[in-house]
């Protein structure tokens, strides 16, 4: 159990099964992106520690660009998603892979297909490392997804209660 500002929390997925299902991820980038030099687009916050992890166990030559959108506050989303740090780098004609660590309502992903068509990109591909099916209202494709899990509020490996738990190296789900 983890005690994170007002909230209690208790243990959900293990580091080994977030570690299986990085490595499934990097297994499939590796084989789509053989010889090709993709960039890694990162979403701030959360996704810093998944973006590290993709980045390690991607073999050939590759970069990475941050970029930091936010809707959330405390455990819900706004529904209003801000850039609070934008790209500053030329994209246009790269292969892009976005790093999420969580694609919940698909309102960063709606702001993040509207900066990548503006930039001119070849084409991107989304990968997250936890997926919430039962709340996502978007279309676009995820094409490299690790966990999927119910509507339930997740901390951990990245993933934070108001700025608290990020620095877990497992998922803790919100007690009932
Ligand atoms: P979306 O824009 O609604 O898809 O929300 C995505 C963003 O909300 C993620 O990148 C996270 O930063 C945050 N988020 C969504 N669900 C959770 C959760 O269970 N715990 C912590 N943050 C979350
Ligand atoms: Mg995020």
């Amino acid at each position: 159990m983890v005690k994170l500002h007002d909230l209690i929390f208790e243990p959900y997925i293990s580091g080994e099964d977030i570690n299986k299902a990085i490595d499934a991820i990097a297994e499939k980038l590796n084989a789509d992106y053989k010889d090709e030099c993709p960039i890694f687009l990162s979403v701030l916050n959360g996704s810093f520690m998944f973006s590290s992890e993709v980045m390690k166990k991607f073999k050939g030559e590759c970069e990475i660009h941050f970029v930091k959108l936010g809707s959330y506050e405390g455990t819900g989303s706004t529904g209003e998603v801000k850039t609070l740090i934008g790209l500053t780098k030329s994209l246009a004609g790269k292969r892009v892979v976005i790093l999420e660590d969580i694609v919940d309502t698909g309102g960063t992903l709606k702001e993040l297909d509207k900066i990548l068509k503006e930039k001119n990109v070849a084409d991107y591909k989304i990968a997250t490392l936890f997926y919430k099916p039962s709340i996502y209202r978007e279309k676009f494709k995820l094409d490299y997804t690790g966990i999927e899990i119910p509507n339930e509020f997740i901390v951990g490996y990245g993933l934070d209660y108001d700025g608290l738990g990020r620095n877990l190296t497992s998922v803790y789900k919100r007690k009932s």
